[in-house]
């Protein structure tokens, strides 16, 4: 039995293989209409998602499976106290695969110790959401042809932005690609991060407008504020990015500027228009590459 808790859980080959079959179905829906027939994904979403949790349900959906789940602790035995051991426990009687997403770091491996299921990490507080990284590669696949010698910039909250966290840990596994981190300097990016990946960071700025010429990916984040310790720190940051379209001026051409929403302000709406956004298209494909995610881990073929 397979988990997904961290992009390292998958290695180069299997990316690149669900790359391909989410890409498959995005072109042939037809034929994996039935794939997952009579299994059922448990949604377990002890946090706020609109994406991540549809996308998940949508998928199953598509592939001829049920879902069942909740979309809030309070909606849950979380509120009466039951531990994510006990609930896992349980929910493995009930599902054949699930979904989580929790507020505390490190709460989804905590779930597939217990779980008779394969558990998929939808988010664990600050720390890493694979899932979204998926896809956020098979976007960049999609729209550069190649995941190889790309200069990514990430933007905002990279302290506490777990897609920022999982898409460079995977990100450095590929030749060739460089790192511009641009955030506050309370929110730089963390040191495990930099140093479990190895990623080769080139420039670390407070200032977007200097480094945007040299990307070709521009990851916009939002400030995570459920993750401050106090509210006015939060106040005081949270608008330190914003990006319109004159900060897009001495871009290149085909850059890409993603985000895995929502978005707040950090990226103003004239910007949407542009062709080089992208993000509404990047939420598209979450769909494709989590129903190729469900077939991977359940054994399902076409
Ligand atoms: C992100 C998350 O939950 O970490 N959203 C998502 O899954 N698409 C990003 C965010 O909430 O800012």
């Amino acid at each position: 039995m397979r988990h997904l808790i961290d992009p390292s859980n998958l290695t180069r080959d299997e990316v690149d293989t669900l790359i391909e079959q989410a890409e498959d179905i995005k072109n042939n829906p037809g034929k994996y209409a039935d794939v997952c027939k009579g299994k059922i994904l448990a949604t377990l979403f002890y946090e706020p998602s609109t994406r991540t949790r549809l996308s998940f349900e949508s998928a199953m959906l598509g592939l001829g499976g049920t879902v069942l789940g909740f979309s809030n602790a309070d909606a849950s035995s979380a509120s009466k106290g039951e531990s994510v051991a006990d609930t896992i426990r349980m929910i493995s009687c009930y599902a054949d695969i699930c979904a989580i997403r929790h507020p505390k770091e490190g709460s989804a491996l905590v779930a597939s110790r217990y779980s008779q299921i394969p558990v998929i990490n939808a988010g664990d507080g600050g720390h890493q959401h694979p899932t979204q990284t998926l896809t956020d590669l098979m976007t960049i696949h999609a729209v550069k042809g190649r995941l190889t010698g790309l200069t990514a910039g990430f933007c905002g909250d990279l302290m506490f932005g777990r897609t920022v966290h999982s898409l460079v840990r995977s990100l450095a596994g590929y030749e060739g690609n460089k790192f511009i981190m641009v955030s506050p300097k309370e929110l730089k990016v963390p040191n495990y991060i930099r140093d479990e990946s190895g990623c080769q960071i080139i420039a670390e700025s407070e200032n977007l407008e200097e480094y945007i010429g040299q990307m070709d990916i521009l990851y916009m984040t939002r400030v995570q504020r459920e993750r401050f310790f106090n509210e006015e720190e939060y106040v005081r940051l949270k608008d330190s990015y914003i990006l319109d379209k004159e900060k897009l001026i001495n871009s290149k051409n085909d850059l890409i500027v993603m985000h895995p929403l929502p978005r707040v302000n950090e990226i103003s709406v004239e910007v949407d228009s542009d062709p080089r956004a992208l993000y509404f298209e990047q939420a598209r494909y979450g769909r494709y590459i989590r129903m190729a995610l469900l077939m991977m881990l359940l054994n399902a073929a076409a």
